[in-house]
Order: C-alpha cells, then structure tokens, then sequence
C-alpha cells in the first residue's frame, strides 16, 4: 500500500519533527489506527520511523526528498526531460515500460526517472539491488544508439567515470572504479551501474543506463547486501541529494554525448587514473571459466586486460566478475 495519504504522512515526517497519529489522522481525513498502517507501510519500504508516546512518529534522521525542480537546478540542464517517483518496482523497469507503451520518446535521449525507493531494485548477475525509502539515489536514464550496438562498447565504464567524476566536484575523496562498473570509497562498494540493451532496431538501439548510490543507508541493511560497502555519510559531507542527483546527471548527459562522437578512446586515461585493481592479482569469473592475472587496465574498447605469464589478453563480456586475491 503507497497512496497519496502515505505520501503525505512521508511529507510530514521528512524533516524529523514529530507529528502526533491524531494530527496525521485530522490532516488526512482517516483514523490514527489507519495512520498506523500508512507508518507501517512506509517502514515496509525501509523508512526508520520510531514512535514515542505522547509526542507521535519521528523519523530517526530527515531525509531530503527528491525534488524535480532542485535537481534541474543542479545538473544544468534546461532539455532534459526528468522524472521523480516515490515508490516504483524499478526505475530500469519503468523506462522500458515507457519505451515500449511510447511514453518516452526513443529518438529522444536522456529521459531520466529517479525514484525515492525500488521494491523490486535488480543488480547485475540477476541480484537484488536493495533500496530502502529516501536512503539512496536511483535512476535510470534512456540513450539512444543511431549505430547501433557496436557503439556501446565500452558504455558502462564511461557512466562509472560519469559518476566518479560527479562525486569529486562534489568533494568525495577516496574514489575507486573496479571493471566494469562498479564504484568504491575507501575499497568498498558506493554504488553501482546495470546497463540493458532494450530495443534494437535494424540501426538504432535503445539502452537503459540504472545506477544506485548509497547516501545514507539504514543500519540493519548490512543483512541483506552480500559484499564490503560503504555511504556517502561516511565522508563526513554535508552532501543533499538533490544536489548529487544533479550533479550526477550532467556528468552523465555530457560523458555520453562525448561518448556518442568519440567512443571510449577518449576515456581510457580517466578510466585509469581511477582503477583500483590495477597491478593487482586478479581472478576473472566467466561462468564455469575462470582465468588468473594481473589487471592491468582497459584497452580502448573497454575490456579488461589482464597480463597472463607476460602475454596481455584483453576480456569483455556481461558476466565476468573480478575479484583481488
Ligand atoms: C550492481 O552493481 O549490481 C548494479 C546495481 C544497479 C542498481 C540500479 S538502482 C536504479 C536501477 N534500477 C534497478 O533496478 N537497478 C538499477
């Protein structure tokens, strides 16, 4: 259950006053025993609401909620068109929908839908992507290839530079990228990147570019997600989310645009000067295959080279994962 009243009450709740059920339950029409379940669906959704008698609900930290205007605002951009959700299943999802049902114009690129929670986030390899209510970024961003597919190569890197690059005008220090698309502060994972090919015309091809970033993740999440990670709270930052999510997309509108006309040759040194496994003795995952070397960087389509009894071989591919050992 998500309903105008649960936004409401999320509203209320943003900025960590506490709002009395009976209040809540005036504003909105409904009882406090029908507040209650709006809390608790709002709790569902991995918002930490916690009750105190007397006074009411109160959020344990405010949250900035996404808004459209101070995100444009942020990213520069007066031509882009921008979407912000409350609750969706995925925001990948909700631009292939638009695609298909021709809500989003496929010659158009660079339509964006952030949304404040995933109930049904993906990750790549078929994982679970959690994201909890108001506590990341999530967005999905559609780009149309008038060449088709063989103009991708190399995509998924240059959102992961994109993204990096927002990240250090807005301060963050400690950067790292690990091939092909994932980002860390401090040697863990910050966020990450799912890039689906949609339509593919004879030419064209459509591609659905998600990406999370952790901001400000509830503590009891550390069950559910399966490797090191780490928050933009952490740095210590007074970061507003608004502001990352603008500043993110115009890194990633721009780095695409020089992307369509250059490829990924133009971002191979930058691909570089953040790469954390460089030098390091890595193991590439290929299914069943599994192949030992020392990472040595990306060649200019933006596969991984790997240095194997001093010969480089270059690896490019979905399901490849890699891991220091
Ligand atoms: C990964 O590192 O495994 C990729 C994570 C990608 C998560 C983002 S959140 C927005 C978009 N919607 C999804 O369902 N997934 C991506």
């Amino acid at each position: 259950m998500f309903n105008k009243v649960t936004h409401n009450i999320l509203l209320a709740l943003a900025n960590g006053d506490f709002c009395s059920g009976e209040w809540l339950g005036e504003q909105n029409n409904i009882s406090r025993a029908a507040i209650g379940k709006h809390i608790q669906a709002l709790q569902k959704l991995g918002l930490d609401i916690y009750s105190v008698t007397g006074k009411g609900y109160c959020l344990s930290t405010p949250i900035d909620l996404l808004e459209r205007d101070a995100i444009i605002e942020s990213s520069q951009l007066s031509d882009v068109p921008i979407q912000v959700e409350t609750v969706v299943g995925s925001t990948n999802d909700l631009i292939k929908q638009g695609l298909l049902n021709k809500t989003i114009d496929n010659k158009t690129s660079g339509t964006t839908i952030f949304s404040e929670a995933q109930t049904a986030g993906r990750g790549r390899r078929g994982k679970e992507w959690v994201s909890p209510l108001g506590a990341s970024l999530y967005f999905s961003t559609h780009w149309s290839f008038e060449q088709g597919i063989s103009a991708t190569m190399g995509l998924s890197l240059v959102v992961g530079i994109a993204i990096v690059d927002a990240l250090v005008e807005l301060g963050v220090p400690d950067l790292g990228l690990k091939w092909p698309n994932d980002i860390y502060y401090q040697g863990r994972k910050l966020a990450g990147i799912l890039v689906e090919l949609e339509g593919q015309g004879s030419d064209s091809c459509d591609i659905i570019i998600g990406a999370g970033i952790n901001v400000k993740l509830p503590i009891n999440v550390n069950q559910k997600i399966d490797q090191p990670f780490a928050d933009l709270e952490e740095t210590g930052l007074d970061l507003n989310r608004n502001m990352i999510a603008g500043t993110i997309l115009r890194y990633l509108i721009n780095h695409l645009k020089q992307f369509e006309q250059t490829g990924f040759t133009t971002f191979v040194d930058r691909w570089h000067e953040y790469d954390c496994f460089i030098g390091h003795h890595v193991q590439l995952h290929m299914g069943q295959r599994v192949v030992d070397g020392i990472a040595g960087g990306v060649d200019a389509q933006g596969g991984i080279v790997l240095n194997i009894d001093n010969k480089k071989q270059s690896y490019f591919g979905g399901e490849i994962s890699l891991r220091k050992i």
